[in-house]
């Protein structure tokens, strides 16, 4: 969907506007993609895992801008791309579909500055204004920043899902399940 652009002041006293990615971000977002996959082991995938073209990038730009069904928000700072988070659909059927899935990523850099609850706090007015009624997340369980920043915004833990994830190096992660309701 399309939404209007939104300027917040950071704790640093930057501007960043949150709005929603346009096809001339593609290779920005691809950059974005895999410098925070190589910054975190918390996000879902390894950085070789992020072969995306730049001309595949603004096709899926471009369905998402026209799917009113999801949103795909933004963040830039001084020009560049500081972080991105994006709602969609668990799926069409009726007795899922007032549900909606939420994923959030910054670059370093931006950790906090309060961005992530501003991203957060306006993500929640567009999961409302399609007309979800909660928004459902996964998140490592050892991803403490995360987690607080979620509780923070009015999620609440309903569950945990076993060794969700394994590592190259062969360990395992559980996965903490989080709802709000909006
Ligand atoms: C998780 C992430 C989005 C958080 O964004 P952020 O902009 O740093 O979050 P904010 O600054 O808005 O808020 C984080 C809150 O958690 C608090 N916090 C930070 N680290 C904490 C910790 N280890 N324990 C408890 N609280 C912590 C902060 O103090 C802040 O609260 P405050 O504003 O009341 O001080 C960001 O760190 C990120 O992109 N991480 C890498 C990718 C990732 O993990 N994504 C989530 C996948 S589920």
């Amino acid at each position: 969907m399309r939404f209007e652009a939104r300027e917040i002041r950071l704790k640093d006293g930057r501007t960043c506007v949150l709005r929603p990615p346009a096809p001339e971000d593609a290779e920005a977002l691809i950059a974005y993609m895999k410098g925070t996959a190589a910054e975190t082991d918390f996000l879902l995938r390894y950085p070789d895992e992020i072969s995306y073209t730049v001309e595949g990038e603004r096709a899926f730009i471009e369905r998402a801008l026209e799917d009113p069904g999801q949103a795909m928000m933004t963040a830039v700072v001084d020009g560049a791309v500081a972080g991105n988070c994006s709602l969609s659909g668990i799926g069409d059927k009726r007795r899922i579909r007032h549900r909606c899935s939420v994923a959030i990523a910054l670059y370093r850099d931006y950790w906090g500055l309060g961005l992530g609850s501003a991203m957060l706090g306006y993500l929640a007015e567009l999961a409302r204004r399609i007309g979800f009624e909660q928004m459902d997340l996964e998140v490592v369980a050892e991803n403490e920043r995360a987690q607080a920043l979620y509780r923070k915004c009015g999620f609440v833990e309903t569950g945990r899902r076993w060794h969700a994830l394994k590592m190259d190096d062969g360990t395992y992660h559980d996965e903490i399940l989080m709802v709000k309701e909006v």
